[in-house]
């Protein structure tokens, strides 16, 4: 999707992300962050942060609303929204980077006090490790 098309999804995509965030589940770090997904057959998917007592069995909002998606049949996003508890951005952290990319986003919206960063997933993960690399399957 070219970064024009993309300008109607946005004001959506902040929204949804900025509702679900108030169900972020984050008792341990309080920081609480919501994401929402586009996926390319037009659905939107949303996801927070989980923190559950055994710490490191956690996840982050934005890899749960991929794989909400996935469970509910979504094949490839195409742009994703992530809202933190601060003013400035909440960029996804590098294991969500290889997520997202392996999942087909091409934009990543980033909101913060001043007004909305939009990167492209290329910006974010250069020189990815990407699934057609894997040639010995
Ligand atoms: N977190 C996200 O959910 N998404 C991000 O983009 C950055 C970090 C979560 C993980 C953890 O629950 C908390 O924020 C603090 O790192």
């Amino acid at each position: 999707m070219t970064r024009g098309a993309l300008q109607e999804y946005i004001p959506v995509l902040i929204e949804k992300a900025r509702e679900v965030q108030k169900h972020s589940y984050a008792p341990f770090s309080h920081f609480h962050v919501g994401a929402a997904v586009l996926a390319d057959d037009g659905r939107i998917f949303t996801g927070t942060n989980v923190e559950p007592p055994v710490m490191n069995l956690g996840i982050c909002a934005e890899r749960l609303a991929i794989y909400k998606g996935i469970s509910e049949g979504a094949k490839k996003f195409v742009a994703v929204c992530i809202v933190g508890p601060t003013d400035s951005i909440t960029p996804p952290c590098g294991a969500c980077r290889q997520i997202l990319f392996d999942f087909g986003v091409e934009w990543v919206i980033l909101p913060h006090k001043d007004g909305i960063d939009v990167k492209s997933m290329h910006e974010l993960l250069p020189y990815a490790f990407s699934e057609d690399m894997i040639t010995t399957k």
